[in-house]
């Protein structure tokens, strides 16, 4: 099999060494603006260079990996749709709702697979998580709670086009919580504010946020993100019920000082750092290369990634980023 690659930063690289060694990729075509990512990929996989996604999209590739820019996301996705050729796009399927609608519209009807890189649906913990709710083991769920805290802000060329906050970080969250309840959101309500890096502020984005979600069943889920923790890269979920509890991400290099007395000992969670391991994000490129030689489905297509935009856009709506004014508390005497 041929694979094209389009934009070769921290995840396009990442995901281009991990592709020139699965099973059944027997050649990587790759784009990027940038000269010195492409010079990179073509040193170390072999991968033929093309210097357009046109030029890429021509060259006969049987699937193409989007790791491009975010904004970057749907003119790619819509031209290797044109193609005819299937596509792993990364999260998020674009800035906002119109764009990531004018994307579904074109892959509706166009018989052309679109999957969407939430890779945390192939993570172990994970998807342990969704069948102990699915099968009834934790019993009726009452609270949920997902985090992910980044170990330092992007750079102000990443925040720029990332499209904010929960549309870049906390998707990953937005998307888990629907995935591994089963359930979607009806109520909403969220806020957010700048601690740290001020040109975060100045981007109109913010560093720190969190929504809270009523789901259709009347479980209350929690989402925290931040661009800061001192400690390292944190993704938990924690999922509690009338009959049980689970926790995905806890395990022994877990970023947090915990009380000396605590060991802490459970299913491990998928964290981004690992980008060396084999992980979450191996096994997602593994999916879609099964997809294309034997067209096993894939899990998550672009109408499932735009309900959790949709959701992110209510959730921008309640918090009226990135200014909104504040009921201040009187001080207390
Ligand atoms: N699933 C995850 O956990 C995860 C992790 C990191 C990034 N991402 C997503 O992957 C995407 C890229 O993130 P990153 O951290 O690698 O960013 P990055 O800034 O390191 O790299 C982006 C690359 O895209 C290239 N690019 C821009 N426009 C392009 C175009 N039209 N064609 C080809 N290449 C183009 C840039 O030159 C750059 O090399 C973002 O959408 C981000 O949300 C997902």
């Amino acid at each position: 099999m041929r694979i094209g690659i389009m934009g070769l930063g921290r995840i396009g690289s990442f995901h281009a060494e991990t592709l020139a060694g699965l099973d059944g990729v027997d050649s990587l075509v790759v784009t990027d603006p940038v000269a010195a990512a492409v010079a990179t990929a073509t040193e170390r996989f072999g991968a033929t260079a093309t210097d357009s996604p046109e030029a890429l999209l021509a060259a006969g590739v049987d699937g193409v990996v989007i790791a491009a820019a975010t904004d970057a996301h749907p003119d790619l996705i819509l031209a290797a749709v044109r193609g005819g050729i299937p596509v792993f796009c990364e999260k998020p399927v674009a800035r906002g709702v119109e764009e990531s609608l004018e994307v579904l519209r074109a892959v509706e009807g166009s018989g052309v697979e679109v999957h969407i890189g939430y890779n945390r649906r192939f993570d172990a913990g994970f998807a342990a998580a969704r069948r102990a709710v699915l099968s009834g083991e934790l019993g009726d769920l009452h609270t949920v709670r997902s985090t992910t805290l980044d170990p330092a802000p992007p750079p102000l060329a990443y925040v720029a086009v990332s499209g904010g906050i929960f549309r870049d970080c906390g998707v990953h969250d937005f998307d888990i919580v629907r995935w591994v309840t089963g359930r979607e959101v009806v109520e909403v309500y969220a806020t957010g504010g700048n601690r740290g890096a001020e040109y975060i502020r100045e981007a109109g984005d913010v560093d720190t946020a969190s929504a809270l979600l009523t789901l259709d069943d009347g479980t209350i889920a929690v989402i925290s993100d931040s661009r800061h923790n001192a400690r390292g890269h944190d993704v938990r979920l924690e999922l509690h019920g009338m009959k049980d509890s689970i926790a995905v991400g806890l395990e022994d290099r877990l970023p947090l000082h915990l009380d000396d007395r605590v060991v802490v000992r459970t299913a491990a969670g998928e964290r981004t750092e690992e980008l060396g391991r084999r992980s979450s994000y191996t096994y997602q490129l593994e999916a879609f290369a099964a997809h294309l030689r034997r067209g096993t489905p894939l899990t998550l297509d672009a109408a499932d990634a735009l309900t959790t935009m949709r959701l992110i856009d209510d959730c921008y709506r309640a918090a009226g980023f990135p200014v909104r004014p504040r009921a201040v508390l009187p001080a207390t005497a």
